[in-house]
């Protein structure tokens, strides 16, 4: 058996992410001046994915703009939208059944990052002939997750969702497989919870009821849940760190004296004055002007940026920012098209959208 359908989430609210996610969608985010989603796309197709079904919003545009039809990673990428809109993510499952029929299928959201390969809990799920496997990790707040059940002998007997009292320290991750003909069953069995979501983890509570083999496997590597701001600054920092050598390539013109350090790749058409200072591992995209500036570690600078005095480190600034004058960003996500300039009077100008975070 080979897993070759995939079912990736492209909606949801992602209230936590706000004012980022007020214009656009959270999987578009850049983590590694990468959409989020790119990089759930990367893993899947390695694992030997060849068809993707992405699900999205009501009147969503942006996502198929951006992922296209696949081509791109050699896989056929179809998007369906998610009736009556976010209503949970088992519910982007049973939306999807059309797609899947009796095939065995893998399920990712899309903003649960991790660092490297799939392919471990893919052979696991297939050599072990199980009709479901979890990826579980170890976690400090296990209350914000599903949380597996595990009797004395390590043996999974339910997952609780979101509980007060978690009986252990391990979280449910977004990545999880089933055989063939194991979801749509359990769907028919399952109600809405009290937050008015079909929960993936009650799918999985009635498997374990219905003596299905439902198995778990620990991700030993880095995995996140990108619902927070700060879990994206960590993210953003990470996937930097896997980046391999020959892919940090210095493009654009950088003016003799200026000093780039090592994990630093910078893009074609970007102009780099004698007085930056870019310390690795930093992104910066294609077009940015950057002057007099001291940027990174762990700072990633979106396409056609303009970078002036300012001093950004832990930072996501996405494309067309300008943040100019002498300015110290850490752990700062910035929207497209942002300014951020030093006031020239004794007073700060500003024009903020909803729910903006603003330190002085
Ligand atoms: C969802 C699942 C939860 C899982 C988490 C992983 O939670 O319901 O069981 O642990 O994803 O990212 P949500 O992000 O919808 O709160």
């Amino acid at each position: 058996m080979q897993i070759k359908k995939a079912i990736l989430t492209g909606g949801g609210r992602a209230t936590r992410l706000r004012p980022v996610t007020s214009t656009m969608n959270k999987h578009l985010i850049p983590l590694a001046n990468k959409p989020m989603i790119f990089h759930v796309i990367e893993k899947a197709v390695e694992a030997g994915v060849e068809e993707i079904f992405i699900n999205t919003n009501p009147g969503e545009t942006e996502l198929q703009k951006y992922i296209g039809d696949g081509g791109h990673w050699g896989v056929k990428i179809t998007f369906f939208e998610q009736e009556g809109g976010p209503q949970g993510v088992a519910h982007v499952v049973k939306q999807a059944e059309k797609f899947i029929g009796n095939d065995p299928f893998l399920f990712f959201l899309s903003d649960n990052v991790i660092l490297g390969s799939l392919k471990g809990f893919v052979d696991e799920f297939v050599n072990g002939n199980y009709d479901c496997m979890l990826a579980l990790s170890k976690v400090e707040d296990p209350e914000r997750f599903g949380v597996p059940v595990l009797d004395a002998n390590g043996k999974l007997t339910d997952v609780i969702e979101k509980p007060k009292n978690p009986p252990n320290n391990f979280a449910v991750t977004g990545i999880y497989l089933y055989g063939p003909n194991v979801f749509f069953k359990a769907f028919d069995h399952i109600q809405k919870s009290d937050r008015g979501e079909y929960e993936i983890s009650s799918i999985h509570s009635d498997l374990l009821k219905n003596n299905l083999k439902v198995g778990y496997k620990e991700i030993t590597g880095w995995w996140k849940d990108t619902g927070k701001p700060e879990d994206l600054i960590v993210a953003n920092q990470l996937l930097m760190e896997e980046i391999t050598a020959e892919n940090f390539k210095v493009e654009g013109q950088i003016e003799a004296g200026a000093q780039v350090g090592d994990k630093v790749r910078i893009g074609v058409g970007t102009t780099v004055n004698k007085n930056v200072k870019i310390i690795g591992p930093a992104l910066i995209g294609e077009n940015c002007t950057l002057e007099d500036c001291i940027i990174g570690p762990n700072a990633t600078i979106g396409t056609g940026s303009t970078i002036k005095q300012a001093q950004i480190k832990n930072s996501i600034i996405l494309s067309k920012c300008r943040i100019v004058g002498e300015i110290k960003l850490s752990d700062s996500i910035v929207g497209s098209g942002v300014t951020v300039a030093k006031s020239q009077s004794d007073y700060q100008k500003m024009i903020l959208g909803e729910n903006t975070l603003v330190e002085l």
